[in-house]
């Protein structure tokens, strides 16, 4: 019996064939990544891959697609409804109500790195287990943290090389918008209820705002014509927006207002936010988020705002110019008598100590195996011991690229080698 990954996985694996298999390109994301939240001041937050199923339920809504169709409930042995985490804010800002951390000076600025779970159709760009990087900025209203939050999505995804990138920006409004913008809609989709397709119509009464997301031709051909929120902001949601535009261009992120823009959780209040690339396919978001002025409070805690995006590893790789390898190891051994393993090995141990990365041959090789290795392995340089080699104490550099080789003396320690190898 042969055992296969579940349907929608992938494995990262050395010679992996797509991007987000090859384990190189995970380490330089997760760098990249893990750099830029610390020059913008983020702590990082660790929350557990599974919560109570009913705190998903709560925050991304009982009618998004998310909850309905893509959960992965299970129960527990003392019958406790769990679901593996969908997304990352739900986990995050229960963590915050649970420790009471809007005791500390706000706003808190954290960040995450981790799978999250959906039951989706497998396609290119779309896996039922994907990695999250996110961050969420706690207890501020200021629209300069929503800028500071697209324009560090942004960063992280040039720096990492995503290709023809567009931030997308909507506002959706605060409760004073809502109450009087939904109405409107509402009163225009049942006017038109017979061109809806069945899944806008069933939202017709529970999140109309969701109808914009409808892949339907009809409904997307009548909502051209239906209300737009643009209209209705109250003046509090129009200076905000106003202020996140005018942030935005002073940073130079490039961006695009989409009215229409209404994303697929039902947490957001006013500014909500999209990155697109015209490098990918049908799963062309890279990354999206937005502010959740309620959620907070949804959930226990004190009335207090959130804002904070999510964007996904696997479409950043599948978007950007992957680099090629280039050398992934420092020095390979080859050894060219028995005699000289027991020495290599020791150097080897000393190059380490120094950080340097070094490996040598475990399967018994002939010498010519053993360049083979040093080349398969992407070596900077092959450290060529023989008897020659031994007696006089030296070994022999050779650097893979150019092919020039040299002795360095190594009988009175490693110091000349180091120097060598520009240690
Ligand atoms: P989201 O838009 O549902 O937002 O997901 C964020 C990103 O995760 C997407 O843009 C995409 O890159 C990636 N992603 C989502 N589902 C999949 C999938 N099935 N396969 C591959 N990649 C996927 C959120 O999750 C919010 N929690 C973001 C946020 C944080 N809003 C406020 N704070």
């Amino acid at each position: 019996m042969i055992y296969k990954g579940p349907k929608g996985t992938y494995d990262v694996y050395p010679g992996g064939r797509e991007p987000h298999e090859r384990p190189e390109l995970w380490a330089w994301v997760e760098g990249v990544a893990r750099d830029f939240m610390g020059r913008y001041n983020y702590s990082e937050v660790r929350v557990p891959v599974f919560e109570e199923a009913q705190l998903y339920v709560r925050s991304v809504g009982e009618m998004s697609d998310i909850v309905r169709k893509e959960m992965f409930v299970f129960r527990d042995k003392g019958g406790r409804e769990l679901s593996l985490r969908p997304e990352g804010t739900a986990g995050v800002v229960r963590a915050y109500v649970e420790h009471g951390l809007y005791r500390l000076a706000q706003p808190l600025k954290l960040w995450y790195l981790g799978p999250m779970f959906r039951h989706e159709r497998q396609q290119k760009g779309r896996y039922r287990q994907h990695v999250q990087v996110g961050a969420e900025v706690l207890g501020s209203t200021d629209p300069l943290v929503d800028v500071e939050v697209v324009a560090l999505m942004y960063q992280i995804h040039q720096a990492l090389g995503v290709k023809d990138e567009v931030v997308y920006l909507n506002n959706l409004g605060d409760l004073e918008t809502r109450r009087r913008y939904v109405p409107e809609l509402e009163a225009f989709l049942k006017k038109n209820v017979s061109e809806l397709d069945p899944d806008s119509k069933a939202r017709i009464e529970t999140n109309p705002l969701r109808t914009f997301d409808s892949k339907d031709r009809n409904t997307q051909a009548l909502l051209k014509e239906a209300p737009l929120i643009g209209y209705y902001l109250s003046e509090e949601a129009r200076v905000h927006f106003g202020a996140v535009k005018e942030g935005l261009e002073t940073v130079g992120v490039p961006y695009a207002v989409d009215e229409r823009l209404v994303r697929g959780l039902d947490y957001y209040t006013l500014t909500v936010f999209e990155a697109k690339s015209a490098a990918l396919g049908a799963q062309d978001t890279v990354g999206g988020g937005g502010r959740y002025n309620g959620l907070i409070e949804e959930l226990g805690g004190p009335d207090l705002p959130g804002i904070g995006f999510g964007t996904g590893v696997e479409r950043i790789l599948l978007a950007a110019n992957a680099p090629e390898e280039g050398h992934l190891l420092d020095v390979f051994f080859v050894t060219l008598v028995p005699e000289a393993r027991l020495p290599a090995f020791s150097l080897a141990a000393a190059l380490r100590a120094e950080g340097l990365s070094c490996d040598l041959d475990y399967a018994d090789r002939s010498a010519k195996g053993q360049f083979k290795q040093a080349d398969r392995m992407g070596a900077r340089f092959a450290m060529i011991i023989g008897e020659e080699e031994l007696v006089a104490g030296t070994c022999t550099l050779r650097d893979m690229t150019s092919g020039e080789q040299r002795a360095v003396p190594v009988a009175d320690g490693p110091e000349e080698l180091l120097e060598a190898l520009g240690a």
